[in-house]
């Protein structure tokens, strides 16, 4: 152990400058390291951002990724096309697992040239035959190279590097191929003479003791590497009693990434819809997240001089809830939690998702319990006496020229209010055609019914009446409490909102009464038909069933 002793005492000084210093640093380092394999830009940054100190450039999972086998099928250039892409994408250095150097000596010399252009900090090479087969695969044929060769290849490897940090790592294929335990250590002793900075130690046993008995022979003498693919029950704790240097998880992310893909696309495929998957994928967000999208973002405020008018919300928060009297002593509605989120926090992050950055509260009931410091909020003094109309009229110059507004106790898919900001129409309004009781609060009766074979279909909404529509027919749906205003229907909204003030009743009015008359001052209100996917809070027995809804949301 002395001299790996000695060698660490060196390079623990070294600051790690260079992605190739922080590998040294990694290999040299006193305490059982890990590299996380990655095959491409994205799967490396999740590496990274993991909290690993280092990549794997997986061969078999490059290979994969491009859908063809670790048989060297992918060229040399593309595996490093490939790296170069990892490399930018990451702050961490790559060792690339670089087969058998894709050719002699001088394709060797080649590829440490390219890897150092690239970013990468790295490489390590196995002893056996181009093309080479994967080391797991059972019964396929795995020849040696010859040793003298191979170290041929070490050295020129060394010579041509210009950093002198870059690390070859020599791995041992010998046990893989079926040789004992003697061939594996004569062969690991001469790479390290021909200047390896570290050896790793293939097996595919199921079982450690092939590389732990290689271990406490090399006793080391440079850094060893495991790959505990085939035995990956063995604790880490056996490993650092063993002096394993690193430990490469070879190949997990492009088998997660894998099965998660093909139950994605089965599901998809079966159900010919994306409403079962939306909210168990990564959001598209998150995608551009990965891909620093906001980087971009801040480029552009600095670069290009671009305005763009952003949509806001109005949730109308102001109730106790009737029928909730035991759950809303000390807190409104809107803050009941529902699975560990007050409703209205889990309303607000939808908006959030969707970028409506501007939020208006209007509050009423227990207004101080409501803590969410990036919404404005209106106070409406008159909740106790008052409709939704007053609540609106308070909050009237908050409807900008794109809002959405909406009951501050709705939980829905977040596709429901991403469609609605899709929809044309001065007002939109969201109906449920699955609801089409006649009694209902917000009975929905529409120009046509919902035909949901049709993507879009052009609904106008006729009228909103719990008793009966204009021709005494069953309603098509129950409106949800949700409506988009454009800058024209504002005006209507506004100038409607007018004309009620005027009547006696106006404290008793609902939204419901606003949209029919605006409807029948002759403005047209679109409709956005959904089929269910959605809830609201109005009696006690809603708070487990909006308990489960809301486990199945993000
Ligand atoms: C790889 O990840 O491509 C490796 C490790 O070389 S193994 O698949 O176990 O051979
Ligand atoms: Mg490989």
């Amino acid at each position: 152990m002395a001299e790996l002793d000695q060698a660490r005492a060196i390079v623990g000084r070294l600051p790690p400058g260079t992605k190739a210093a922080a590998l040294r640093a990694l290999l040299y380092s006193p305490r059982l390291e890990f590299l996380m394999a990655a095959h491409n830009g994205i799967s490396a940054r999740i590496v990274e951002e993991a909290g690993f100190k280092g990549i794997w450039g997986s061969g078999l999972a490059i290979s994969a990724q491009f859908g063809v086998r670790d048989n060297n099928e992918a060229s040399w250039t593309q595996v490093v096309d490939t790296l170069e892409f990892m490399a930018d994408a990451t702050r961490i250095p790559i060792l690339l697992d670089g087969d058998t150097g894709y050719g002699n000596f001088n394709n060797m010399r080649r590829l440490v040239h390219k890897l150092e252009q690239r970013g990468v900090a790295g490489v390590c090479v196995e002893d056996k035959c181009f093309p080479k087969t994967n080391s797991l695969m059972v019964g396929a044929r795995q020849p040696l190279a010859d040793r003298d060769e191979f170290c041929g290849k070490i050295q020129a490897g060394k010579d041509s590097q210009q950093d002198p940090d870059f690390c070859i790592v020599a791995r041992v294929e010998a046990l893989i191929a079926g040789w004992g335990l003697d061939e594996a250590l004569r062969r690991a002793e001469a790479y390290r003479r021909a200047g390896a900075d570290a050896v790793l130690i293939h097996s595919r046993s199921r079982r450690p003791d092939q590389v732990l008995a290689f271990a406490r022979e090399w006793a080391g003498r440079c850094p060893l590497i495991v790959v505990p693919t085939r035995y990956y029950s063995t604790p880490m704790a056996v490993f650092r009693r063993a002096g394993i240097a690193m430990v490469i998880w070879a190949n997990h992310l492009i088998r997660a990434a894998v099965s998660a893909m093909q139950g994605v696309a089965r599901e998809i495929h079966d159900s010919e819809s994306l409403v079962n998957v939306e909210e168990r994928i990564a959001p598209v967000e998150e995608i551009f997240r990965l891909q620093g999208a906001d980087e971009l973002v801040a480029a552009e405020r600095r670069y290009v001089s671009t305005r763009r008018a952003g949509a806001s919300a109005l949730i109308l928060a102001a109730g106790r809830g009737e029928g909730l009297e035991a759950v809303t002593e000390s807190l409104p509605k809107v803050m009941l939690p529902v699975a560990g989120r007050a409703l209205l926090r889990r309303l607000v992050d939808e908006f959030q998702r969707q970028h409506i950055q501007a939020i208006t509260v209007v509050t009423g009931y227990r207004a101080q319990a409501i803590d969410l410091p990036e919404v404005a909020l209106i106070h409406n003094p008159e909740h106790g006496c008052g409709g939704e109309l007053t609540s609106l009229s308070h909050a009237a110059l908050a409807i900008g020229d794109d809002t959405v507004l909406v009951y501050g106790d709705l939980l829905f898919r977040g596709y429901i209010l991403g469609d609605l900001l899709d929809t044309p129409g001065e007002i939109v309004a969201v109906v449920d055609s699955a609801i089409r009781d006649r009694d209902r609060p917000d009975a929905a009766y529409c120009s046509v019914p919902d035909d949901r074979a049709v993507f879009r279909q052009e609904v106008d909404l006729l009228r909103i009446d719990p008793c009966r529509g204009p021709e005494g027919g069953a309603p098509h749906g129950r409106w949800i409490g949700m409506l988009r205003v454009r800058a024209r229907g504002r005006r209507w909204l506004t100038q409607g909102l007018t004309a009620l003030q005027a009547r006696a009743d106006f404290a008793r009015l609902a939204m419901a009464d606003l949209l029919n008359h605006v409807i029948a001052a002759g403005h047209p209100v679109r409709v956005m038909y959904i089929h269910g996917h959605w809830l609201d809070v109005n009696r006690l027995e809603d708070l487990p069933r909006a308990g489960e809804f809301a486990q199945g949301l993000r």
